[in-house]
């Protein structure tokens, strides 16, 4: 009986050895250590051992026992152990491979042309304001000398809420509504969105613009040209060339449009100038009386001057972009070239 328990044991250690999956380590300890297993039956027996052997037999039985479910347990953890490290090598991430970049956003090449102007204004003492989309028809025309069925009215086609109520088709009304709630000496910036009943490669219904007021004590023609000449030599270089033109606005008497000569060909002549060699920049020109009037500044002491202009056209200059619709599309591939 002793050699067959010694037998067993040897066999149990061989098949363990050999063993390598789960199931295999619990066969084993079902096979000799489980309630039919071979240990298990060979101590049923111990009735048939001689009295003399049987502490001896009882003692190695345990021994036996003992060994046998450490071994399998010994073998049992080196398995898990091997398995992690499997596991963690399958799984493993390679933290010098280059990361999926974050797509970030970035300023609007409008806001952009938006945030240049604003600080070249505000380095000549100009504050920024801004005033309502939807905005009264005596502010957008009435105030700015633009009475009902004047003429003047259709040179902006008109999205009308109410009666008297539009979307501003200019940043002029700010003018009016800033007079009315403070006193000369001014200056003022206002950026903002405006609407026209438009649409084509140079017109989308909604664009921007920024509008300019100065006023002051003996501010004249000569002060409007030399603050925008500044300003334009600052937005499109040193060597820009301009020229003012006699035009017409109800707000404002003398009235100018502000050329440059043409960025895209030098001034020969090209599609974008329409053959001209000069482009539009801006409208501007001294506050007309008749504005002061509305806002009850005295004409006789106060003059000033006033601009606006429209930022996706100074984008479109800088930037060489032919279409204007591509500033509102959000084509990702189109706005980070900016
Ligand atoms: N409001 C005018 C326009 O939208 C531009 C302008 C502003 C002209 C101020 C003169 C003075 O066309």
């Amino acid at each position: 009986m002793i050699n067959e328990l010694q037998q067993l044991g040897k066999d149990a250690l061989a098949e363990l050895k050999d063993a390598k999956t789960l199931d295999q380590f619990q066969n084993i300890r079902t096979k000799y250590l489980g309630r039919k297993g071979l240990l298990t039956g060979i101590l049923r027996n111990i009735a048939k051992v001689s009295d003399d052997e049987k502490p001896l037999f009882g003692k190695l039985c345990n021994e036996l026992k003992n060994s046998l479910n450490a071994n399998i347990d010994e073998a049992l953890q080196k398995h898990a152990d091997l398995k992690n490290q499997q596991d963690l090598f399958n799984d493993k991430i390679d933290v010098t491979l280059p990361g999926n970049a974050i797509k970030c956003g970035r300023i609007h090449p409008v806001i952009q042309v938006r945030q240049e102007i604003c600080s070249i204004f505000a380095s000549y003492g100009f504050s920024i304001v801004e005033g309502p989309e939807i905005e009264l028809d005596y502010y957008n025309f009435e105030a700015l000398n633009i009475p009902q069925d004047h003429p003047a009215r259709d040179m902006q086609d008109t999205f009308y809420i109410e009666d008297n109520v539009v979307l501003r088709t200019h940043t002029s009304p700010v003018q009016v509504r800033i007079m009315e709630k403070i006193q000369p000496p001014l200056r003022i910036l206002s950026p903002g969105k405006v609407y026209r009943r438009d649409s084509d490669v140079s017109h989308t219904p909604m664009f921007h613009q920024i509008e300019g007021l100065l006023v002051d004590q003996g501010v004249n023609f000569g002060d409007l040209k030399g603050i925008l000449a500044s300003f334009l030599k600052k937005i499109f270089g040193e060597s820009t060339v301009l020229r003012f033109r006699p035009s017409f606005f109800p707000f404002t008497e003398p009235s100018a449009e502000v050329d440059i000569r043409c960025v895209m060909c030098g001034g020969k002549g090209c599609r974008v100038c329409g053959q001209s060699g000069w482009l539009e920049i801006l409208g501007s020109g001294m506050v007309d009386p008749a504005v002061f009037k509305n806002v009850n500044y005295d004409s006789e002491k106060y003059s000033g001057f006033a601009f606006g202009l429209g930022l996706e056209r100074i984008a479109m200059l800088k930037y060489g972009i032919s279409d204007i619709r591509l500033f509102f599309e959000n084509d990702i591939r189109f706005l980070k070239q900016f």
